[in-house]
């Protein structure tokens, strides 16, 4: 159940609302994290150059965002900018990436906080250019007192880099504090993740179809529930995010349990005998 008052029902869409209207208040993601992909390819089946796809994927971002703060979703991240975009693609596209990310920031941070969003980031953000960090800088600091949904942009961020990162930090105050490395518990680590602060996501969306996780929240991710689109990212907006919702709905989250119907197989094991020989 998401705090009522961060709900804004009356902004939805009339779409949106109706299926809206289908989802279980008391089952609702706390998490949504989501891979954004297809940019380039929304951009090429229009014969279009890529940096436009980008520029129209950044359109969905605030989209998207303005839907979940409507709905009270609490947590909302968004891969937009891995470590393997920054090594593998051209400059140009690279640096294009930078000036969108700030022009974005520039651009929506008054329509963040008319949607109470709270923006974070998540990666080694200390890496991007120093212009891009100040923008980043004064859009967080601008929000920071916002109290609905955080958005958090994982820029420069992958997930084994996170883990080493965490590694680090946690051998540190080990040494520091002076302990043996069998008192680590999964606790220590989670508390040296980038996302220590947050739930795990319940809900992990890619669109454009991929099935990879493309080394995204490697280690918050063990019980999150998958959700792949063929929509393209630049085409995702609110109403799919609810309709992923929905979806997510229909799931059994068992963590590794047996879920409902977890007495009558009790019951069976009870009974079965195991085969001699
Ligand atoms: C993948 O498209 C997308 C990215 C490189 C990251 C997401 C970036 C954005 C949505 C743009 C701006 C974001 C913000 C926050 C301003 P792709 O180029 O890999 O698509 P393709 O696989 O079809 O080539």
């Amino acid at each position: 159940m998401y705090p009522a008052g961060t709900l804004r029902i009356d902004e939805l869409s009339a779409e949106e609302r109706a299926v809206y209207a289908t989802l279980k208040p008391s089952h609702l993601p706390e998490h949504v994290a989501i891979i954004m992909d297809g940019n380039g390819r929304w951009a090429g089946r229009r014969s279009l150059k890529r940096f436009l796809g980008h520029q129209q994927g950044a359109k969905s971002v605030q989209l998207v965002t303005e839907t979940a703060s409507r709905i009270g979703l609490p947590w909302l991240t968004l891969y937009a900018f891995s470590l393997e975009n920054d090594l593998r693609r051209p400059r140009a596209e690279v640096n294009f990436l930078m000036r969108l990310l700030k022009s974005f920031l520039e651009d929506n941070v008054q329509r963040m906080m008319d949607n109470n969003v709270r923006i974070q980031y998540i990666g080694r953000t200390h890496e991007l250019p120093a212009e891009v960090q100040e923008k980043m800088r004064w859009a967080e600091e601008t929000t920071a007192r916002n109290t609905g949904t955080t958005l958090t942009l994982a820029l420069k961020y992958g997930g084994r880099s996170e883990l080493v990162d965490a590694f680090r930090s946690l051998a540190a105050e080990m040494k520091a504090k002076n302990l043996s490395p069998e008192r680590i518990t999964e606790e220590d680590i989670h508390r040296h993740l980038y996302t220590a602060h947050m739930p795990d996501p319940d809900l992990l969306i890619r669109t454009s179809g991929e099935m990879r996780l493309s080394n995204y929240l490697l280690w918050q991710i063990a019980y999150t529930e998958i959700f792949v689109t063929e929509r393209l990212w630049p085409d995702f907006r609110g109403i799919h995010l609810l309709e992923a919702m929905a979806d997510f709905q229909r799931r059994e989250r068992r963590y590794g349990g047996l879920g409902e119907g977890c007495g009558e197989a009790e019951a069976e094991m009870g009974q079965a005998k195991i085969a001699a020989g």
